[in-house]
């Protein structure tokens, strides 16, 4: 099994709920380790430029508003296929799809308030860490 890394962020309706450390738990008892982390406001341009592969989208507006709206927690997460691991311990986007026991069917509110946001590949997930760290700031 591959050794990866993957972004992670909580998001704000995480952070409003002080449950960040509750989803830590989860990630880190699935074997994922988180080797980054910082806590952030987003500027609403910041938001976009993350989100920009969803721009023309009908949620563009609203998911860049709701992650500018109060304090995230980006984080890396590594581990034996961290990126397929972490998809499975978020669950699906829309917590009312989401199966039993997964982070978005306990924690989410909605699909725009969904707790948790993870990369969905390989390429993805290089680009979104980019985004947020250095590669010295990653302490495996
Ligand atoms: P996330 O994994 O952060 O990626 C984009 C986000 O857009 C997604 O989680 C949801 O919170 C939000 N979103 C809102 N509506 C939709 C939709 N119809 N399909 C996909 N994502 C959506």
């Amino acid at each position: 099994m591959a050794n990866e890394r993957t972004l992670s962020i909580l998001k704000p309706d995480a952070t409003a709920r002080n449950i960040t450390g509750k989803i830590n738990t989860k990630f880190e008892a699935a074997g994922l380790r988180i080797v980054a982390q910082r806590r952030v406001h987003l500027a609403r341009s910041e938001a976009e430029q993350f989100y920009a592969i969803h721009k023309g989208k009908a949620f563009f507006n609203d998911l860049c508003a709701f992650m500018s709206s109060a304090p995230v927690v980006v984080q890396v997460l590594e581990g034996a296929n961290a990126i397929a691991k972490n998809r499975e311990v978020m669950g699906a986007t829309d917590p009312k799809q989401a199966a039993p026991g997964t982070i978005r069917a306990e924690f989410g509110l909605s699909i725009d308030q969904n707790t948790v946001h993870g990369s969905d590949s390989a390429t993805t997930a290089a680009q979104e860490i980019a985004f947020f760290f250095r590669e010295t700031e990653i302490l495996s």
